[in-house]
């Protein structure tokens, strides 16, 4: 067992079981690079100030570097019997500039220290969800502009409904994703502040300057109370919270994407490249991508629900359960990519198959609300008017009819309103066409939708 830097107290070494309990190299490395870019800007700050000398300051710097530089190309590995990363770089230093290295750690905790390294590697996983969302936004809206005069039907209760497109459905995942994209923002506007210079957890009596620290490392500002800068996780919950709100949106897309590519309607064909076959059963091809992202949903939602109950008991102010923050939100962010790579690419090479789409939207009585809009045109109360389309809806079951081919002959015996121009009235495309109204599923209020998504997707961009 390495010889651990606070055992100046200790009479016995620690358990070799305890050690190994306590120890979070084995996830915490992955924030080397953000723990080594944390001591520069710290070591700047000490020189800056006069704590630290330039000489010794910039000596440090170059350390920090050089060490960095060998992790990145892989001539030092992490040592996996290390604490943590911050021990393992700090032992690192030391070992390679004696006592110096031994400096780095003036008027600084491992508290502030863990702090502002996760805000940094998590807002840098952000960025890069943001931008994954943002392919996908992309995928789903190519695929919504290539399908918007595709007829299907669309549903409430899983019970065909009215009639839509098949670009204004896929246009509603587009705006979940972007209220996503939002949630995401916001989230990272709060971590954005950085907690360095809490120290230990009141501070520190050396004459610090927090705004350069946090201004060297791109931070907004610091954190104005340094109790809260080093037991905030706040912001590692509301990241998961817009994760795993994210993965509902994929998660219920999943499920769509698996009824349409099912035989039972076949509105969809996903390319082979993102289905499976099974080992015995040769003409299956499953849709284990969008089931896989369905199932993964559950485990981001477990990663908040670690977080919050980790959380929740804690006094003030850093408590080692804090250390189980990391495997959560990092699975967390990992999933989430993971799922958006491989969704964006299944959607953008799925195919859609306007034939079945457009004969489920005949089979259901999809027009009937239309039937009564338009005795409502002829002067009806639209109470009344809803009767009598049901009445007709229930004369076409019996008969084994649709509302298209009954005649109007029939039509009149259930109300003298009824003329040639009914037929017109009820037509698919028409029923479509007239839902005009803003967000509606008619020609000009797609479009408009879809000017929008383009709009947004454009200031995204860069
Ligand atoms: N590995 C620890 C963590 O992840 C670092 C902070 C430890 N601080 C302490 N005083 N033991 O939370």
């Amino acid at each position: 067992m390495a010889d651990k830097m606070w055992a100046g107290r200790f009479q016995e070494t620690l358990n070799a079981e305890a050690d190994d309990f306590n120890s979070s190299i084995r996830f915490d490395s992955k924030m080397v690079k953000q723990d080594i870019m944390g001591s520069i800007a710290h070591a700047t700050m000490l020189y800056k100030t006069h704590i630290l000398t330039e000489e010794e300051g910039l000596q440090i710097i170059s350390g920090l570097q050089a060490v960095l530089a060998d992790i990145t190309s892989g001539a030092l590995p992490v040592d996996p019997a290390a604490e943590d990363v911050h021990m393992f770089v700090e032992a690192e230093l030391t070992k390679r500039l004696g006592n110096l290295g031994k400096k780095l750690h003036t008027g600084r905790s491992r508290n502030d220290q863990v702090a502002v390294d996760v805000r940094m590697y998590l807002r840098d996983e952000a960025d890069e969800i943001k931008s994954l969302i943002s392919d996908l936004i992309t995928a789903v809206y190519k695929k919504a502009e290539s399908c918007r005069g595709m007829v299907m039907p669309g549903y409430t209760h899983l019970q065909r409904a009215q009639p839509i497109t098949f670009g204004h459905h896929l246009c509603a995942y587009c705006m979940m994703f972007i209220r996503d994209m939002g949630r995401l923002e916001d989230a990272v506007k709060r971590m954005n502040v950085c907690p360095l210079g809490s120290a230990a957890l009141a501070g520190t009596t050396y004459p610090i300057d927090r705004a350069l620290t946090a201004e060297l490392l791109g931070f907004d500002g610091y954190t104005l109370n340094s109790l809260d800068g080093v037991s905030d996780r706040d912001f590692c919950v509301e990241l998961g919270s817009a994760l795993s709100l994210l993965m509902t949106h994929l998660s219920r897309f999943s499920e769509e994407v698996i009824l349409w590519s099912s035989w039972e309607f076949k509105f969809v064909e996903l390319s082979d490249a993102f289905t499976t076959g099974s080992s015995i059963m040769p003409q299956k091809k499953n849709p284990d991508m969008a089931e896989l992202v369905r199932g993964k949903t559950g485990r981001v939602y477990g990663d908040l629900i670690t977080l919050l109950t980790m959380l929740k008991g804690l006094p003030l102010a850093y408590n080692k359960d804090m250390q189980e923050d990391k495997e959560a939100i990092f699975d967390a962010c990992d999933t989430v990519k993971q799922c958006l790579k491989v969704f964006a690419p299944m959607i953008d090479t799925m195919e859609a198959l306007p034939d079945n789409m457009r004969k489920a939207a005949q089979k259901g009585f999809i027009n009937a609300t239309d039937l009564a809009d338009y005795l409502v045109g002829k002067g009806l109360p639209f109470r009344s008017a809803y009767k009598i389309s049901g009445s007709l809806v229930h004369y076409c079951i019996e008969n084994n009819k649709v509302l298209e081919t009954l005649t109007l002959d029939e039509y009149r015996q259930f109300s003298d309103l009824f003329e040639d121009d009914l037929y017109a009235a009820i037509d698919l495309n028409a029923c479509v066409e007239k839902r005009n109204s803003p967000g509606g599923t008619g020609k000009e209020s797609v479009t408009a939708e879809l000017a929008y998504i383009k709009n947004y997707l454009e200031g995204t961009e860069g």
